[in-house]
């Protein structure tokens, strides 16, 4: 029942995209079906790629506010439509500019790097951006020595192990990946002995220490098709786990934690796709003056990653 009017949800969804020339672009933690729909399907860093090169004239983008936001910065004659505007991302709304412009008189050298996970007006009070997929190796191209990053503390402290810059980081965190304990990798390693354990790296330092490896979500599909392991431990948003499934049908993928639930992710329904089709909403803008200086770090960001 509920797989024939899914089927004929994405009919309509189909027809109606080609009319509007729509893309629909989606993050990897999207509910199954909407996964499933989705003309590219990636991470932070491929979103804003595909978003930057697309020839659509409409982005439809199943993810959470500041990635539409991103879209919405680097494609201004397009338009942006997000089927759930209150799919927030909690991380972001813990740092705003002002509070950042006074930790940037505190200290005038340092280069201001933040996560995309950020507000358009934080973006553009930034001097670079970046994602888990670059943050290091883009903060070791920098010259200056001191880096305020914003707003993870956790990927801060991450880049802080592999990097020798100082970092001075923002207090912020994820509170789904923070649900991922070092206990629950104890006893799934346990459970699993063969497993390796992947984990993102807006995991606390106990889990990334505990992990194999730290990787972007886009990095950890690109490692579970080309690697040999044939069972991994997930330590990030469950959501992922669709994707993983699907792409390696001989492997097997276990979650850290059944917790890592990001439920902002989870608003974004093949329904909401199709309304927001049909009625052209909610349209994603973002301030002349902000866009143009939030879209210089991300384009830096884009030419060195
Ligand atoms: P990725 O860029 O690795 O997909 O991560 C985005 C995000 O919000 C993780 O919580
Ligand atoms: Fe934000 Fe965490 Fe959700 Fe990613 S998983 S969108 S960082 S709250």
């Amino acid at each position: 029942m509920k797989r024939d009017s899914n089927l004929r949800l994405i009919e309509k969804i189909q027809r109606l995209k080609k009319e509007r020339k729509a893309i629909i672009l989606a993050h990897n933690y999207q509910i199954g079906e909407v996964q499933d729909v989705a003309d590219y399907l990636g991470d932070s860093l491929g979103l804003s790629r595909q978003a930057a090169k697309t020839n659509a004239e409409v982005i439809v983008f199943c993810g959470v506010h500041f990635m539409a936001e991103t879209a919405a910065i680097l494609c201004p004659d397009k338009i942006v439509l997000m089927p759930d505007i209150d799919a927030g991302c909690p991380m972001a709304d813990m740092i705003d500019r002002e509070r950042l412009k006074v930790l940037k008189r505190k200290h005038p050298k340092a280069t201001v790097v933040s996560y995309v996970n950020t507000p358009a007006e934080v973006k553009a009070e930034s001097d670079i951006c970046c994602t888990s997929a670059n943050a290091v190796k883009l903060i070791k191209s920098l010259k200056s020595q001191e880096i305020i990053f914003t707003p993870d503390k956790y990927l801060a402290h991450y880049v802080a192990t592999k990097t020798d810059k100082r970092i001075i980081p923002w207090d912020g965190f994820c509170p789904s990946h923070v649900r991922i304990l070092s206990g629950d990798i104890a006893r799934r390693k346990k459970e699993h002995p063969t497993a390796e354990v992947i984990v993102h790296p807006e995991c606390t330092p106990e889990v990334i220490k505990l992990s194999d490896r730290a990787l972007s979500t886009e990095g950890m599909c690109k490692y579970a098709k080309e690697g040999s392991v044939l069972e991994i431990i997930v330590g990030t948003e469950i959501g992922l786990l669709h994707r993983l499934r699907k792409e390696n049908p001989g492997k097997k993928f276990y979650s850290a934690s059944e917790l890592a639930i990001c439920p902002s992710m989870k608003l974004t329904t093949l329904e909401k796709i199709l309304w927001s089709l049909e009625d052209m909403k909610e349209q994603i803008t973002v301030p002349e003056e902000i866009r143009v200086k939030a879209k210089r770090a991300i384009d830096k960001m884009l030419e060195i990653s």
